[in-house]
């Protein structure tokens, strides 16, 4: 089955950059010239535009796309509601914001038969997704691809596949991402994962807010961080089915279920800006010190949400790749410190340098808003006694997901078999060493 499924993905082509105008055609000629909504559209495609943003938003922030369908997505029937499973959506009020440092261990296994999306499991999250404000964390378990097509009104999906690869089916054509990737869905787009390992885990931030877009790099000047060429955006291909296909929307937090009597990744050619993406993380350009202390782990920033304030972001994704340590006279892990911001944690492969144990891949930590933490002691007895030679971190790659709201819990992550019970003691062996004189 994967061998199969894994064959398909390494066929994959791809148009690289990011925020740029696309085009892709399945078919010769499927593609309008010179116009968006001609009077017959090629081939006997319909023209409908997805709007990702508002029409009247500045150009440099305006995402929309054209798409070239065998049926217009209007030609369905009603939507019913259906179970959310473990999704819960912004707002969350289901328990008491919590002050403590948080620490999962990675989701138990699913029972057979679980598809990406009834795989998933919402942590928690802020804001408002009818506002379209905040972003909520999410995790999955799967051992089944969807036979199902799923698109979510609420926010656009970050994945990040930790274990397991994923090919994901979308209107715009397929993207194969592989633990060390991240895929991104935006609002509304329809798609459905197929599973190419026997099973698959991994992260996903939804955020309801601003689309991600590139960090600015200011005095970094040009280049750097994550390059724009670096993300890949899918080529045009279609599913020319006709029969019952489930397709589910979420759509204010509850998922709606409609059979359709085609497959709605129908789309046979398209052009725009709204489109899904894969970046391969590995591809950071990470910057750091050359001489002394180390820059706040902003400098780490692949993707950001903006919001209405300058320089707060909704959602920031930050990876934290493999890099050379070289500061002199400096604390090299990360410092103790203490955020305004909020800071969700996952972890894909090897070690996170400022936590001796207890943070695995597939778990998960949570700083909320002004929580302190930072490394633990044995971590900080290393790092203190450490001679400062350059040095290598190269056995771990994680990231997190940084938001300017604290994240609230949802019942089942609070009360969670694999929520750890003892995260504070990672700091309760530091000992006073100050000598007034
Ligand atoms: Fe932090």
């Amino acid at each position: 089955m994967s061998g199969d499924a894994r064959k398909t993905a390494e066929g994959l082509s791809y148009l690289t950059g990011f925020g740029n105008e696309h085009a892709s055609e399945a078919v010769p000629g499927a593609l309008p010239e010179g116009r968006n909504s001609p009077q017959r559209a090629p081939l006997g495609l319909y023209a409908e535009q997805l709007s990702g943003t508002a029409f009247t938003e500045p150009r440099a922030h305006n995402r929309r796309s054209w798409l070239y369908r065998i049926r217009p997505s209007a030609a369905h029937p009603a939507f019913t509601r259906t179970g959310n499973g473990a999704i819960r959506t912004a707002p969350f009020t289901e328990t008491v914001p919590d002050p403590n440092r948080l620490r999962w261990n990675p989701l138990p296994e699913p029972p057979t038969g679980t598809d990406f999306l009834a795989g998933l499991w919402t942590l928690g999250g802020n804001g408002d997704a009818a506002q379209r404000t905040g972003m909520a964390v999410h995790l999955y378990r799967a051992d089944a691809s969807m036979e199902r097509v799923f698109s979510d009104a609420d926010g656009e999906l970050l994945i990040v596949p930790e274990l397991g690869g994923l090919l994901l089916h979308t209107e715009f054509g397929r993207l194969h991402a592989e633990p060390g990737d991240m895929a991104l869905i935006p609002r509304g787009v329809r798609f459905r994962v197929e599973l190419l390992d026997e099973s698959a885990r991994g992260y996903v931030c939804e955020n309801y807010g601003a689309p991600f877009q590139l960090p600015d790099l200011g005095p970094i000047g040009a280049n750097g961080l994550a390059n724009a060429r670096d993300f890949r955006a899918p080529v045009a291909a279609y599913e020319d089915v006709e029969g019952p296909v489930e397709v589910v929307n979420k759509f204010c937090g509850n998922l709606w279920t409609a059979t359709y009597d085609h497959s709605p990744l129908d789309v046979v050619a398209w052009h725009g800006n709204h489109v899904p993406y894969v970046y391969d993380m590995r591809r950071f350009n990470v910057i750091g010190t050359i001489s002394y202390d180390h820059p706040d782990p902003s400098i780490f920033t692949v993707l950001t949400s903006p919001s209405d304030t300058p320089g707060l972001a909704g959602v920031d994704f930050v990876v934290f790749a493999p890099r050379w340590l070289v500061g002199e006279d400096t604390f090299r892990p990360p410092y103790f410190h203490r955020n305004v911001m909020s800071e969700y944690m996952g972890l894909i492969e090897g070690a996170y340098d400022a936590k001796a144990e207890g943070f695995v891949p597939g778990g998960g930590s949570l700083h909320n808003m002004m929580s302190a933490h930072g490394p633990d002691r044995e971590t900080f007895d290393r790092a203190s006694a450490a001679e400062l030679r350059p040095q290598k971190v190269d056995d771990g790659l994680a990231f997190m997901f940084e938001t300017r709201w604290p994240v609230t819990l949802t019942p089942h992550a609070a009360g969670a078999t694999h929520l750890q019970q003892r995260y504070d003691d990672v700091w309760q062996g530091l000992e006073r060493h100050f000598r007034a004189r």
